[in-house]
């Protein structure tokens, strides 16, 4: 037994023990204005069992005489911060893109170019799986130097059988070497590559027909996602890949609304997705639908940030009662950072979150977004024992005092790190 004691602030984001009736998520999460409920105990304190949390409550009330314990006076504990949509696992650098858009380019331009999601592809299609688990495995840790206890990883730069299936198993190798967990998920459809420019609708074929068999019975991959947006995959072909995907058992994720108004969102309602992802273009029906059908809204405010974009409406989401949750996106191209502390304080600064509602976003409704809201997201008895300690006596300070590390320990189920 394992108990952190005298934690001047216990940020429990406790979920109501059922979902709330009135949502169509099938998960613990919290929406609209819950999201701004933190169960804060102040001098609190957690008892560890094994990988499990076995005991939540002031440190006063705590009765483990015989436990080993660690002092967390003048800490904030919060639950890991979950990471729903990453694109961490991938080869080589596009720093010289970065450096063309500060001279006025665009990110589309630059795809239009060759460059973007295809210059990422033709690195990884020059790797193998061990060079890109070499490469990737030190952003994953920074993820979780930075208090990120679950990430996803998409795959989505291979863009044809053999390197998605390249992608994949470098991400189940790279998760087999760090604490963090890893949720995979196959993005087969993140561009058109180049051998199927003349022929967009044989590529489509092969990801429905093809990856996703080989995908689901393999077990590479727990979600599928489409990127669907003007200049990738029209709606009609996102649905085609995604009524295979269901039929193989995969659960869906959308790239939806980034880059245009393209309705990502309505369509996410339609294919009872999961959730669906950047939304910065989203129409209010495409809001009133993602809630009716219980999609959970991801916003990745360090995209926007890193591509001089408008922020996503999270404020008029919440506002209507969304579940909104908050990831990185980290990748090479539209956000290149692994830091969920200040994918927070964008959400605060660049759309108006409160720092309650970010924190919500980033640990419980992240784990609704990989549907593991009963497992991770909250400090609760019987979920796993990740969390995060800050060197900071309150929360509001983890985006107050913004751009630095303020994680000083790790716990992953049950096991402590110090970063
Ligand atoms: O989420 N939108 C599509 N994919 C990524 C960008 C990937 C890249 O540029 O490498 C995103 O923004
Ligand atoms: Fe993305």
């Amino acid at each position: 037994m394992l108990l952190l004691e005298n934690i001047t602030t216990l940020v429990t984001v406790a979920a109501p023990a059922d979902p709330p009736s009135n949502s169509a998520i099938p998960i613990p999460h919290r929406a609209g204005s819950a999201m701004g409920e933190l169960g804060v105990i102040r001098n609190g304190a957690i008892a560890v069992e094994g990988e499990r949390i076995a005991w939540v409550g002031p440190t006063e009330s705590a009765n483990f005489p015989d436990a080993e314990r660690i002092d967390c006076s003048g800490k904030t504990v919060l639950p890991g911060f979950v990471d729903s949509h990453t694109h961490i696992v991938f080869a080589g650098n596009r720093a010289n893109e970065f450096a063309m858009r500060l001279r006025g380019a665009t990110y589309q331009e630059i795809a239009e170019a060759g460059g973007g999601i295809l210059s990422s592809m033709r690195s990884v299609r020059g790797s193998t799986v061990a060079s890109l688990v070499a490469e990737s495995l030190p952003r994953i840790r920074n993820a979780f130097r930075h208090g990120t206890t679950t990430l996803e990883a998409k795959s989505g730069y291979g863009l044809d059988t053999e390197n998605e299936l390249k992608l994949l198993h470098a991400i189940q190798q790279a998760a087999a070497q760090v604490p963090a967990t890893i949720i995979p998920t196959f993005l087969g459809a993140h561009a058109i590559p180049p051998e199927h420019k003349a022929s967009r609708q044989e590529y489509v074929r092969s990801i429905a027909e093809e990856m996703i068999p080989v995908v689901a019975e393999q077990g590479l991959a727990e979600f599928c996602d489409v990127f669907s947006d003007t200049g990738y995959f029209t709606v009609e072909e996102s649905e085609q890949i995604y009524k295979a995907a269901a039929k193989h058992g995969m659960k869906l994720k959308v790239h939806a609304d980034e880059l245009s108004s393209f309705g990502g969102a309505e369509m996410a309602a339609r294919v009872s997705a999961v959730s669906a992802d950047h939304l910065l273009m989203i129409s209010d029906a495409g809001i009133a639908q993602m809630r009716e059908a219980g999609v959970v809204a991801t916003l990745l405010p360090g995209t926007a940030f890193y591509l001089g974009l408008p922020f996503a409406p999270a404020r008029k989401m919440i506002d209507e009662g969304m579940a909104v949750a908050l990831a990185t996106d980290c990748n090479p191209g539209s956000n290149m950072s692994e830091n969920m502390q200040m994918t927070l304080a964008l959400a605060c600064m660049g759309m108006k979150m409160t720092v309650e509602e970010a924190i919500t976003a980033a640990t419980l409704n992240g784990a609704a977004a990989v549907r593991r809201s009963d497992q991770i997201g909250s400090i609760e008895v019987g979920k796993s024992a990740d969390v995060a300690i800050f060197n900071v006596p309150d929360y509001p300070d983890i985006v107050y005092h913004y751009g630095v590390n303020q994680v000083e320990m790790v716990m992953k189920l049950g096991r402590v790190h110090r970063v």
